[in-house]
C-alpha cells in the first residue's frame, strides 16, 4: 500500500511511518517540520518520502491524497503552549487544514483516519470518559480551549462528510500518549519531567499536582491505528485510545526521579505563575477503552513504567 501520513514527521506519525515501512509499504509523510522533526525519520529509509508543506495548501494536499491508498491525518497544531503561543496559526491548522485534507480524501474516495484528542472531553467530571460523553468547555474567551474547539469541528466536518459524501473515516480521541521522539517544549509533562530528571534539575509541577492522568504508550496507541484502519466497520465510527494506571502528576514525579536515579526536587508553580491568567486545567482525565477492545479486540499492554524507561533511554541516547 502506499500511505499518506499528514504530521509523519511529528511524534506519532513518524511512529506510523516506521511500522508501515517495517511491513514492507510506502509512505508519504505531509510536514511543515512546524513542531515535527527530520530527525524523527532516522529509522525510515527506502520507500519512504517527506514533503516539507502544509495542509492547507490545497493543490498539493489533493494531489498527495490523491495518489494513495491510506490517509492518516496526524497533523495538528498541539500543545498547551504552541496554542497559547500562536493561537490563531492554531485553529487554522487544525480546523481549515483538516477540512482540506478531508474533502481531499472524500473526492478521491480514500480510507482516512483522523487523530482527535481527550480534550474533547473538556472539564467534564465524569470518569472514565466514553465516546458518547458530553463536553464540558469553559468559555471561547479563554484561549486554552481553542484546541479543544478546533478538534470537535474536526470531528463534526468528518461526521458531515461521511453521511453526505461518503467519507470513509474512523476518527481517533487519543488520550496523553508518551513515548520516544515526544519533545518536551510544547508543554507535554513526561518529556518535561524526564529531562528535568536527567539533569538533576528541579522537576516543575503545575498546580497542586493532585490532578491525576492516564498515559499511554505510543506503541500501543500506533497498534490500535493500524487495527482500525483495517477494519472497514469501523468506518463513520469514534474510538477513545488509552493507556491503563491512572496516577497523579506527583506520583509521576516521584516515579520518574526513582527509575532516572534522580537527585531532582519536585517544586509546585501556582497555575497563575505557569500559565496566563485564567488557565483551567482537569482533575482527572481516565478514558473508558471498552469501545475500541470490542470493535477492534484492542487494549494497551504497556505500564507507565516502560513508557518513563523508555522516554528515559531516548533522551540518554540523544
Ligand atoms: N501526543 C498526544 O498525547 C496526543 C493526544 C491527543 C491527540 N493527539 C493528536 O495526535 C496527532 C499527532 O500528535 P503528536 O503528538 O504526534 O504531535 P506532533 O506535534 O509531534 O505532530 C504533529 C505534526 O504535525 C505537523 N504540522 C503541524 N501543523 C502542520 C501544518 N499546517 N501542515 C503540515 N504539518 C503540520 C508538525 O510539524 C508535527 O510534525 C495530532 O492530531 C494531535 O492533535 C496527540
Amino acid at each position: 500500500m502506499r500511505i499518506l501520513i499528514t504530521g509523519g514527521a511529528g511524534f506519532i506519525g513518524s511512529h506510523l511511518a516506521d511500522s508501515y515501512l517495517s511491513k514492507g509499504d510506502e509512505v508519504i509523510l505531509l510536514d511543515n517540520l512546524s513542531t515535527g522533526a527530520k530527525d524523527n525519520l532516522g529509522n525510515s529509509r527506502g520507500n519512504c518520502k517527506l514533503v516539507n508543506g502544509d495542509i492547507r495548501n490545497s493543490e498539493l494536499v489533493d494531489d498527495l491524497v490523491e495518489k494513495t491508498d491510506l490517509v492518516l491525518h496526524m497533523a495538528a497544531a498541539l500543545g498547551v503552549s504552541t496554542i497559547l503561543d500562536s493561537p490563531l496559526e492554531s485553529i487554522s491548522t487544525n480546523i481549515h487544514g483538516s477540512e482540506i485534507v478531508m474533502m481531499a480524501a472524500a473526492k478521491h474516495g480514500k480510507r482516512i483516519i483522523i487523530a482527535s484528542t481527550s480534550e474533547i472531553y473538556g472539564k467534564n467530571p465524569k470518569q472514565p470518559l466514553g465516546e458518547l460523553d458530553d463536553r464540558v468547555i469553559g468559555s471561547p474567551q479563554n484561549i486554552r480551549w481553542t484546541y479543544s474547539d478546533a478538534k470537535a469541528i474536526e470531528e463534526a466536518t468528518a461526521t458531515v462528510l461521511h453521511q453526505s459524501k461518503g467519507l470513509k473515516v474512523t476518527t481517533i480521541r487519543f488520550f496523553n500518549t508518551v513515548g520516544p521522539r515526544q519533545t518536551g517544549q510544547y508543554g507535554m509533562v513526561v518529556p518535561r519531567f524526564v529531562q528535568s530528571a536527567i539533569r538533576n534539575e528541579d522537576i516543575k509541577v503545575y498546580g497542586d499536582g493532585n490532578q491525576t492522568r492516564v498515559f499511554c504508550h505510543v506503541s500501543d496507541a500506533i497498534s490500535a491505528v493500524i487495527r482500525l484502519a483495517e477494519t472497514e466497520s469501523t468506518i463513520g465510527e469514534v474510538y477513545n485510545v488509552g493507556g491503563i494506571g491512572e496516577i497523579s502528576i506527583n506520583e509521576l514525579a516521584g516515579k520518574i526521579t526513582s527509575i532516572t536515579k534522580s537527585k531532582s526536587n519536585i517544586r509546585h508553580i501556582p497555575y497563575d505563575q505557569a500559565y496566563p491568567f485564567g488557565f483551567e486545567d482537569m482533575q482527572r482525565r481516565v478514558p473508558d477503552t471498552s469501545k475500541i477492545q470490542s470493535a477492534v479486540d484492542w487494549k494497551p499492554v504497556k505500564l507507565l513504567e516502560d513508557i518513563i524507561q523508555d522516554v528515559s533511554d531516548y533522551f540518554n541516547s540523544k
